[in-house]
């Protein structure tokens, strides 16, 4: 899969048409999760399961921005082994079928959750491992207005976090930092010593979807590392916040590795320790 392309492509769409998606569409969607699905954290036990058009009901008060469901088609739903690495894992691991869909010519929408439990019981999954991700996806409606939310349905989501979430992302130079966090002095001289791969693989980073668009994180290049920083947000709640750092990490490395082979991740303590601001935290860092 051309990544670049598919991440310049991708966005997220909320309407959907009653074409269905084919037994051979999800065939095709199963196998590329069985042999190919890229993973963060290799080793960990994951599931995918598939569901049809009726789930919109079941799910209806579990699941989407305070209960509003995207209804779609079909839904995807990975479930994971409990580890401290778990949504991270699964972002990596659901943007990678996100990109898969998009391959394909089908539309998707991430779906956010609270409570693991509650989805396992509106669609009678039994199973040892937890729901770790949703997506909903399907043959998105055409529309030409920029704007593909359901903003009365939404009424509830407040002023401030609706903005936020129409708001243009953020650019390289609002999260990628030099040396200090938050310094952007001989950042484009940086970049430009590694030809181009470091500034492809951070615009992909820039396109990532995160909840509510938040995009609460940001890349610190330093000591010859480049670490991933999660930036202290009110909205972030822990399962979306981990998975879109494990998006954001994905649209990362798959672009970087087309060039300079794949990234290795360090996590936790194994991960480098720059001063940051308070609040701040690395979540992983890499060698440049
Ligand atoms: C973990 C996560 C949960 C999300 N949950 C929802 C959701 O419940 N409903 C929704 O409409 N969009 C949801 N989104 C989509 C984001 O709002 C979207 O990615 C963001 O606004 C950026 O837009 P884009 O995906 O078109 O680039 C979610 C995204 C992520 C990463």
């Amino acid at each position: 899969m051309n990544y670049s392309a598919l991440i310049q492509n991708r966005k997220s769409v909320r309407e959907f048409t009653d074409k269905p998606v084919s037994y051979q569409e999800l065939e095709t969607i199963r196998s590329y999760y069985t042999r190919y699905v890229r993973r963060l954290v290799p080793g960990l036990d994951t599931q995918l399961y598939f569901f049809g058009t009726d789930t919109r009901e079941a799910l209806e008060g579990a699941a989407g921005y305070n209960a509003f469901l995207v209804g779609a088609p079909q839904y995807l739903v990975l479930m994971s082994q409990r580890h401290a690495l778990a949504h991270l894992n699964a972002g990596y691991m659901m943007e990678d079928l996100v990109l898969k869909l998009t391959d394909m010519g089908l539309d998707s929408c991430w779906v956010t959750f609270t409570s693991s439990e509650d989805i396992k019981d509106a669609l009678g999954i039994e199973s040892e491992l937890d729901v770790a991700a949703i997506v909903a996806f399907g043959y998105g409606k055409k529309t030409t207005k920029r704007l593909r939310l359901n903003l009365r349905s939404m009424s509830n989501v407040d002023i401030e976090a609706k903005h936020r979430y129409m708001e243009p992302k953020r650019g390289i130079r609002d999260m990628a930092f030099l040396n200090t966090w938050g310094n952007t002095r001989n950042l484009d001289d940086f970049i430009g010593f590694y030809d181009d791969v470091l500034w492809e693989a951070l615009y992909a980073a820039s396109l990532s979807p995160s909840y509510l668009n938040r995009q609460a994180y940001g890349f610190l290049l330093h000591d010859g590392f480049i670490s991933l920083v999660s930036r202290p947000d009110a909205y972030n709640r822990k399962i979306d916040g981990d998975l879109s750092l494990g998006i954001v990490l994905h649209h990362f490395s798959v672009v970087a590795e087309n060039w300079a082979g794949k990234p290795q991740w360090k996590f936790g303590l194994e991960a480098a320790q720059p001063a940051l601001p308070e609040g701040h935290g690395v979540v992983a860092s890499c060698r440049l």
